[in-house]
């Protein structure tokens, strides 16, 4: 069976900020992506600075969803505060640096793991369940299972990247990830830089469990939206009379 499909709808908010508005909306991207009954979940990342989604987004959807919501985070105090008050079914942790465009790699598992353990601990202890967002690397996953992590997110962005000579070796690393997170009782989960052109392959790695995908989708939702969006101005521009 194929894993399931969690969108993540940050760029819905992102656009929504260029003009600082209402619309569109994060929460009505989610129900819609849920109304075709593909989605099994819907991911945001709530960042520090606010760029995209914020806290009353947050909030929204927990409500708003009849399906698991997990929030990316940074292991913040405040982001940390949010995330107990909100109570996701599902917590993926995250590095955050304020001056990236996107997560730039996965959590430092050696330099942070005391703290990424701390509110590993306090979140499951909420009853929210735990995905620690790592390079596909062996001595990373045995670390997020030391931290009490339920779930590892393994970051595909390498492979996704790689130029055509280095994509079985960055598959490999993916599926030798998968195999070590599994024998350790993890939940398997990936994501980042995945498309309806590189998917198949990170889709077919055994126990992959959910793959959070945002980019593509809603960059692609633009161009195949966009022709209905020119229709309906110009009909409306249509009624207004004229002498
Ligand atoms: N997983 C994590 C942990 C991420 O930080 C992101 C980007 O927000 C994604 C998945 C989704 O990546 P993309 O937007 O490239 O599909």
């Amino acid at each position: 069976m194929a894993p399931r499909l969690f969108v993540n709808v940050d760029h819905v908010a992102t656009v929504r900020q260029a003009r600082r508005t209402v619309r569109p909306d994060p929460v009505e991207a989610a129900l819609l992506c849920l109304s075709t009954g593909k989605v099994a979940g819907i991911t945001v990342h709530l960042r520090e600075d606010r760029r995209h989604v914020n806290d009353d987004d947050v909030a929204r959807m927990k409500t708003a969803l009849t399906v698991p919501f997990n929030l990316e985070m940074s292991c913040a105090e405040q982001i940390v505060g949010v995330c107990l008050r909100t109570h996701p079914e599902e917590a993926t942790l995250v590095p955050e640096k304020r001056e990236e465009v996107t997560t730039e790699g996965g959590l430092d598992m050696r330099r942070g793991f005391n703290r990424v353990r701390e509110v590993t601990r306090r979140l499951r202890a909420d009853g929210i369940l735990v995905s620690l967002f790592i390079d596909p690397d062996a001595d990373a996953v045995k670390l997020a299972a030391d931290a009490g992590a339920s779930h590892v997110e393994l970051h595909t962005g390498r492979y996704c990247d790689a130029p055509p000579e280095a994509r079985t070796h960055e598959l490999e690393a993916l599926h030798d990830a998968a195999l070590v997170a599994h024998r350790l009782g993890l939940v398997v989960n990936a994501g980042h830089g995945l498309s309806t052109e590189n998917v198949g392959a990170v889709a077919a790695i055994p126990n992959m469990h959910d793959l959070n995908i945002g980019h593509s989708i809603i960059a692609r939702a633009v161009m195949v939206g966009l022709a209905r969006a020119v229709d309906e101005i110009y009909a409306a521009m249509q009624v207004a009379p004229r002498d």
